[in-house]
């Protein structure tokens, strides 16, 4: 299987928001609180929009069928001002299809977004998962990403 990746266009947003959304359907198998109706909200659309106007979507897809998504990647590099070494960019979302996980295309879409980072002069990458999705952390483990903050959440 021949892939390739390249930057999201506005003709994606109807795709990325069907991978959002399922990964969304994934992760309140762990954690009650994502409202799986975001990625179609205003709010939502408004988001991916505006991510892919800054050039911050990566989408995979088969090289013969260039407008058939079947992974994406997004983040933001506006987050951790405050951080040095600025800017830092953050992973805020991520999902391959399931007929294609395990299958080597996260780690495709993580090594392509390293490559842009790095010719952008952007030189440190971040991603939260749930603590409950080991299958994520084993991803990001295997890609060199260590452990550096412990978030904590209260229900009140
Ligand atoms: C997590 C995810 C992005 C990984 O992408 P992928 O294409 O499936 O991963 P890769 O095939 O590149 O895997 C690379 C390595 O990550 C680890 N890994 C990937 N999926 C794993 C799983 N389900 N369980 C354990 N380890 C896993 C393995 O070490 C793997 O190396 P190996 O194939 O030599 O064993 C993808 O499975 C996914 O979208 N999952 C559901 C949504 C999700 O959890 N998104 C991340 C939220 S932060």
């Amino acid at each position: 299987m021949n892939i390739d990746i390249r930057l999201a266009t506005p003709e994606d947003l109807p795709q990325i928001t069907s991978l959002n959304k399922k990964l969304f359907l994934h992760e309140s198998h762990y954690d009650q609180t994502y409202n799986s109706n975001w990625p179609e909200s205003a709010t939502g659309q408004k988001y991916f929009r505006d991510s892919i106007k800054k050039g911050i979507v990566l989408v995979s897809h088969k090289t013969e069928t260039p407008n058939e998504i079947i992974a994406y990647l997004c983040g933001n590099w506006d987050n951790y001002s405050f951080r040095l070494p600025n800017p830092i960019f953050e992973i805020e979302n991520m999902y391959v299809s399931k007929d294609f996980q395990k299958q080597g295309l996260g780690t495709l879409l993580i090594k392509k977004l390293q490559k842009r980072l790095l010719s952008k002069n952007i030189k440190r990458i971040r991603v939260s998962t749930i603590i409950k999705n080991k299958a994520a952390q084993s991803f990001y483990k295997k890609l060199s990403f260590q452990e550096h903050e412990l978030t904590f959440e209260k229900s009140l």
